[in-house]
């Protein structure tokens, strides 16, 4: 849970602001997210990762320019999967070469677009990298491997199996790095990714331990591998708990990994997730087989909870002392998976209360739509206490 949320008496406050104020101003429902915490989770990772390897932001998890600034300023690269994710991150303030392009389907005038500003490219396939040749001989290029580990994470978000669609086997990578050799690349890094939100040190154990092998047989091959990029994935706790160590994920790579390797990284939700809170506004209460809390803010706004199941622990922005109930909270969209939480146990909120719903910095935001012609919603930054509207309404 986002530690800058607390109650002083009945109102719970971000950052010393109660979050009734942030409504009242910028109306609901609304993001808000706290600049501590965001350089909180940065320094954690800063103190831990930073010390053995470069950190990448990955920018899909919140592209609000304001976040990405702050990011970049302390010193992240980042992490992208469009031409739009390396425009943002430019304009952001990163340099060229401190961005990496990502992703299974870059077209063309992508990849032109990023190897004329300098940027590394990880590719996916060989039909990627013989494009990339076409484009540019000489290129540095990186070699997404799937290792096939089970990152026992949800199975949306897991990408290290071979049944998904992301990298190329570890057993046809020599061929891929010859084929780019040959085709006048300089294939100099391993990358990998093997999921989303993973809770346990183990897959990333058995990942490097492949990869590691992986790059010694390229080296005695004749192939110079000089970097590994291990992706992000790190996860947070939506609850009680601790989130991932990544101070054991720095002491496995320090203690059990061959130095004179250059290590990358590539968090987004450890970053951000934590940070941000839905603000939304209790519309309507309906009490019958079920009881339901109607509010303003809908699945179009935060998908997580319908497409993945994904839990967020909700609380009043203001405190009720009455008895407890059980009761729904949905959103207004025309779909029965509108629905942030079932059986929640909380005094019956009143029509007109707001409602807080936590750890939602991390793929809240960002994969929102118009459905049902609803506005994309407008996103606030509280640093010091003080409020400031870092996207319009409507944008
Ligand atoms: N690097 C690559 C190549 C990625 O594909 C991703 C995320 C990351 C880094 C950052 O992963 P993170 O540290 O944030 O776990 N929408 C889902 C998560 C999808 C993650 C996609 N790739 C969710 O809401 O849980």
């Amino acid at each position: 849970m986002n530690n800058d949320l607390n109650y002083q008496g009945s109102d719970l406050m971000l950052d010393r602001l109660p979050l009734a104020d942030v409504a009242k101003e910028f109306g609901t429902p609304v993001y808000v997210y706290s600049a501590s915490s965001i350089r909180r989770q940065a320094a954690r990772l800063m103190r831990s990762l930073g010390t053995i390897g470069s950190l990448r932001y990955a920018v899909k998890a919140n592209a609000n320019p304001a976040l990405l600034s702050l990011i970049f300023s302390m010193g992240f690269g980042a992490d992208t999967v469009s031409r739009g994710e390396i425009q943002a991150a430019l304009d952001a303030g990163c340099p060229a070469d401190r961005i990496v392009f990502s992703g299974v389907g870059k077209t063309p005038e992508e990849l032109a677009f990023a190897l004329d500003q300098g940027i590394f490219i990880n590719a996916e396939s060989e039909e990627e990298l013989a494009a990339i040749a076409r484009l540019q001989t000489g290129a540095h290029v990186g070699i997404r491997i799937n290792p096939g580990v089970d990152a026992h994470t949800h199975q949306y978000v897991t990408t290290g199996t071979e049944e998904t669609k992301f990298g190329i086997p570890i057993d046809a990578a020599p061929d891929a790095f010859r084929l780019a050799m040959d085709a006048g690349l300089v294939p100099d890094t391993i990358s990998t990714h093997i999921g989303s939100q993973i809770t346990s040190l183990e897959p990333y154990r058995k990942s490097l331990a492949r990869l590691v092998e992986l790059r010694d047989s390229l080296m005695s091959d004749g192939i110079p591998v000089s970097a590994l990029d291990v992706g992000g994935g790190f996860g947070i706790t939506y609850d009680e708990g601790a989130d991932f160590s990544v101070e054991d994920l720095q002491a496995l790579l320090h203690r059990d990994f061959p130095q004179g390797i250059q290590l990358s990284f590539e968090p987004g939700r450890y970053l951000v997730g934590h940070a941000g809170t839905l603000v939304t506004r209790v519309l309507y209460r309906k009490r019958h087989a079920t009881t339901f809390v109607v509010v303003d803010a809908g699945m179009n706004d935060l998908i997580r909870p319908a497409l993945y199941r994904a839990h967020h622990a909700i609380l009043p922005v203001t405190r009720r002392d009455s008895e407890p109930v059980l009761c729904d909270i949905v959103g207004p969209v025309c779909e029965s998976a509108d629905c942030f939480a079932r059986d929640v146990h909380m005094p019956l909120p009143e029509q007109g209360d707001l409602l807080a719903i936590c750890d939602t910095g991390a793929y809240g935001w960002s994969m929102s739509s118009t459905y049902n012609s609803r506005p994309l919603l407008p996103e606030v930054l509280v640093e010091d206490g003080e409020p400031a509207l870092i996207r319009e309404h409507g944008q």
